[in-house]
């Protein structure tokens, strides 16, 4: 499976090579735990798949943000895709180099800009015309000069979930092209901004590869027409959105995306820029809750709660999302392949349940009608392809810690970030009477 640093081995999973419930009974549950070794395989093949254009690949913070996998990333050769000033703390914290940082985001602060301007980022993706002259006023003012992008908005349809897509005309994001060619020029006025760059991100994950195909070709004509404005555009930045496989069924690669944008990559011979995330961290990445209870109703529905909820892992709750989940321990292993429709995957015994957690939302459902070989009090689950968009969303809601991270690497597993404590809660607040 994509996941294939988890793998079931004699009747239980492991994280490469580990046992996955030594883990969990070492650093405890609810845990993310990550593969290294899938990690940077992942990112070595998106790379690859895309060395014709020799490519800046700009990781998304915003996906995984621990500061140990940043290092990681920028070790491996990676920029970072930035979207806050959180973000480039972190980049820098990691040892990142910012020369190798863009900065996207529809509201950047002046804080920010100043902030990412001091560490002379490689580049803002501007969005609107009032953040060009923002970024032009700070810029002056610290007498160093800005190269930016403009982040163009070409109303192409990626198919996403509506929460998730960011290039079609109705969305906050990027600046519709007639927009952006009167900010181009008169950005050239400007002796503190220069404009070397066009980016876009349509939305994520975009399971076809035509939407970046269109996004493209509205690039390449916009480019051409600031030619003739005198503009020059030397870098390109096709941003992320690329996806992976959440059901296990196939998708399509790096290797699909690059091959239709070879054309007009070639054609616009400009630096490259891409800024993935979910494709390469999602499935290096895997939640391990245990079962706290299981409750029956009245009705025979079963629930199963979990010590893990929607504020460890919230796309569920808020997209809907689907993920894999099935025991630690299954002396079958786990099918490839698990549709949300299906009555009983893998053909062996399954009941269906709904795996819930301990938050007082209803909305807190990692799977309903969920088919899984039976677990009991204690057991441990996997829920799949949460590298991405996993940690980086959680939060405190119902005053619960967040859960720890665990790094495997070649000498096994590393704690990359300790599991909150209830002082942790309350650290940063005052105890007044007013
Ligand atoms: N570049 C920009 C400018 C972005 O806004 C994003 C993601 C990326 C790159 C990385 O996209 P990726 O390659 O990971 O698809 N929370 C949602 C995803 C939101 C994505 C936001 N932008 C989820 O859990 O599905």
């Amino acid at each position: 499976m994509e996941t294939s640093g988890f793998r079931y081995l004699d009747g239980q999973l492991h994280c490469d090579g580990m046992p996955v419930s030594e883990i969990a009974d070492e650093y405890g549950t609810p845990l993310f735990l990550y593969s290294k070794e899938t990690l940077l395989r992942r990112l070595a093949a998106f790379r690859e798949a895309f060395s014709d254009h020799d490519p800046l690949i700009c990781f998304s913070v915003k996906s995984l943000a621990n500061i140990s996998i940043l290092r990681m990333m920028a070790g491996a050769g990676c920029g970072f895709d930035i979207v806050s000033g959180g973000e480039l703390y972190r980049v820098l914290q990691a040892g990142g180099q910012p020369s190798k940082t863009v900065f996207a985001g529809v509201g950047k602060s002046r804080p920010e800009i100043e902030f990412a301007l001091r560490h002379n980022v490689h580049m803002f993706n501007v969005e609107s015309e009032s953040e060009m002259r923002l970024i032009r006023r700070v810029a002056d003012e610290l007498g160093c000069r800005a190269d930016v992008a403009i982040r163009v908005n070409p109303d192409v349809d990626a198919q996403t979930h509506e929460k998730t897509t960011t290039g079609k005309k109705e969305n906050k994001f990027g600046i519709d092209i007639g927009s952006a060619r009167r900010l181009a020029i008169e950005t050239k006025e400007f002796s503190s901004v220069v404009l070397r760059g066009l980016h876009v991100h349509l939305g994520s994950p975009i399971y076809d590869t035509t939407p970046y195909e269109r996004g493209l070709a509205k690039i390449a004509e916009f480019r051409g027409q600031l030619a003739e404005e005198g503009i020059e555009i030397d870098t390109v930045n096709l941003g992320g959105g690329y996806c992976m496989s959440y059901t296990g069924e196939q998708v399509p690669g790096p290797a699909s995306y690059a091959e239709a944008m070879a054309p007009g990559l070639n054609e616009m011979g400009t630096d490259l820029i891409l800024e993935p995330g979910r494709h390469v961290a999602a499935p290096a990445g895997v939640f391990i809750v245990r079962t706290l209870h299981r409750k029956t109703t009245g009705d025979g529905k079963t629930f199963v709660i979990a010590d893990g909820a929607m504020n460890d892992l919230l796309r569920p709750a808020l997209y809907g999302a689907f993920h894999r989940i099935w025991p630690a321990y299954s002396s079958d292993g786990m099918p490839e392949v698990v549709r949300p429709d299906d009555d009983n995957p893998g053909g062996g015994d399954t009941e269906k349940v709904d795996i819930v957690g301990p938050v007082c939302e209803s909305s807190d459902c990692m799977a309903k009608d969920r088919a899984i070989p039976r677990v009991n009090e204690g057991d441990l689950l996997a829920i799949f392809d949460t590298g991405a968009y996993g940690y980086t969303m959680s939060s405190n809601y119902n005053g619960r810690p967040r859960a720890a991270e665990v790094l495997v690497g070649a000498n096994g597993p590393v704690l990359i970030a300790r599991r909150e404590t209830y002082n942790d809660l309350v650290v940063r607040e005052e105890l007044t009477a007013i």
